[in-house]
């Protein structure tokens, strides 16, 4: 016997959104459903036109409904949500500015937004990932710890605030365009990890050159306009030095946690410890420390220690922080990074992949945070 409205209405209630991570049906993209002669048809309505995911969306809906009993063929076809059903679910998925309206300063569409990460009630752990010197492995290793919290369980996102020199769309392999519904901006997403950089906003090829001001008007955009769904880890991929940024994502993360990656050499320690120096200044604690280009592996099967050995371990004596790991050079780490393939994410098994993940166990277990603020236990 053929199924009845509600009994496909029911079997599609489980298909999520590829983006929102939400039922098809409860957003109102399920419209019109038309049964006869053992044939399906349904009809979705995308959020925005031209939506990249409409094979995606299309087999889920089609492999849920040919589960039915009496279902022969199904048929799916699309129309696009009117500006009003985009607005509508924005508000329902994100809210208004108006109803979060916080005492900050108006910076463009954020304007009046709350940082969510900055609630008391937030669930999120920011991390930011720091160095006091370029080119020692900061998106790299924020691309693949990222890629292990994702293969932890848990739900994560990045933010590249590295806004001249972004670098985690290619990592990651995210250089599909973000999606944007009423101006509330959808991540995209890669390995389980959703991420935002200014390379989405920025033509190819062209330099940006930006002042103060718009700096932390694009972060607070990051924080607010994008809808990250209370991810359980933001990952923050800082900018070499420490400037602006530093200075403004302080502001915006408050109980933001930041970890410095090294390479082994005393001279690299010494920079790193400004960059500890730059998380007192802005009363962020660090939490740990991470080495990487730790070792070589020659195919004689020997470690040599190209930049030295021991900045790690020496810079997490003296900030009194655990190692949190040490990751070795390796060819395939560089090359991942280059072509969007995270080794972590394509090659598991391997040692390195393994390194991450025990780094990953060590944040989400051992460095959770203890005190959980509740804000009906204050003291009067
Ligand atoms: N453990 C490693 N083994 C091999 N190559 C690595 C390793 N870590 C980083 N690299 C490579 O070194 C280069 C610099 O790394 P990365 O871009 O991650 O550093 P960064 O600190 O983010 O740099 P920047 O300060 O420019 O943002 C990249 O080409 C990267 O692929
Ligand atoms: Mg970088």
């Amino acid at each position: 016997m053929a199924p009845t409205r509600d009994q496909v209405i029911d079997a599609l209630r489980p298909v999520q959104d590829p983006e929102l991570h939400r039922s098809i049906v409860d957003i109102g993209m399920v419209r019109e459903v038309r049964i006869a002669d053992g044939r399906v048809d349904v009809q979705v309505a995308l959020t925005v036109p031209g939506c990249p995911l409409r094979n995606e969306i299309q087999s889920r809906v089609s492999g849920a409904v040919k589960a039915l009993d009496g279902v022969r063929d199904v048929g799916v076809d699309f129309t696009v949500m009117t500006d009003a059903e985009r607005e509508e679910l924005r508000i329902k998925l994100h809210g208004s500015p108006g109803d979060t309206a916080g005492q900050g300063q108006a910076h463009g569409h954020a304007e009046g937004r709350k940082i969510p990460f900055a609630e008391p009630g937030s669930k999120t752990r920011p991390l930011l990932i720091a160095s006091g010197k370029g080119g020692v492995g900061k998106s790299s290793v924020t691309t693949n710890l990222a890629v292990a919290l994702a293969q932890r369980g848990h739900s994560v996102g990045v933010i590249d605030a590295d806004v001249y020199g972004f670098s985690i769309p290619r990592m990651l392999g995210t250089d599909r365009d973000p999606t944007i519904i009423d101006q509330m901006i959808l991540p995209p997403e890669q390995w389980g990890v959703r991420c935002i950089s200014m390379g989405y906003f920025v033509p190819d090829g062209q330099a940006v050159i930006w002042r103060g001001p718009m700096l932390h008007k694009a972060l607070e955009q990051f924080l607010t306009d994008v809808y990250w769904d209370e991810p359980e880890f933001l990952l923050i991929d800082m900018p070499p030095g420490t400037g602006d940024i530093a200075l403004s994502l302080s502001q915006y993360l408050p109980r933001g946690e930041v970890y410095v990656i090294t390479t082994p050499q005393p001279a690299a320690q010494k920079v790193a410890r400004l960059s500890a120096a730059m998380a007192e200044k802005v009363h962020l604690d660090v939490k740990g420390v991470i080495e990487n280009m730790s070792w070589f592996t020659g195919d004689d099967g020997k470690r040599y220690e190209i930049f030295g050995a021991g900045g790690g371990r020496a810079l997490a004596d003296e900030l009194g922080v655990p190692l949190l790991g040490q990751i070795p050079l390796l060819t395939p780490l560089r090359e991942g990074g280059d072509n969007g393939r995270p080794i972590t994410a394509v090659d598991p098994e391997s040692e390195v992949a393994g390194s991450f993940r025990a780094i990953a166990e060590r944040i989400a277990v051992e460095l959770r945070p203890k005190k959980v603020f509740n804000p009906q236990l204050t003291i009067r």
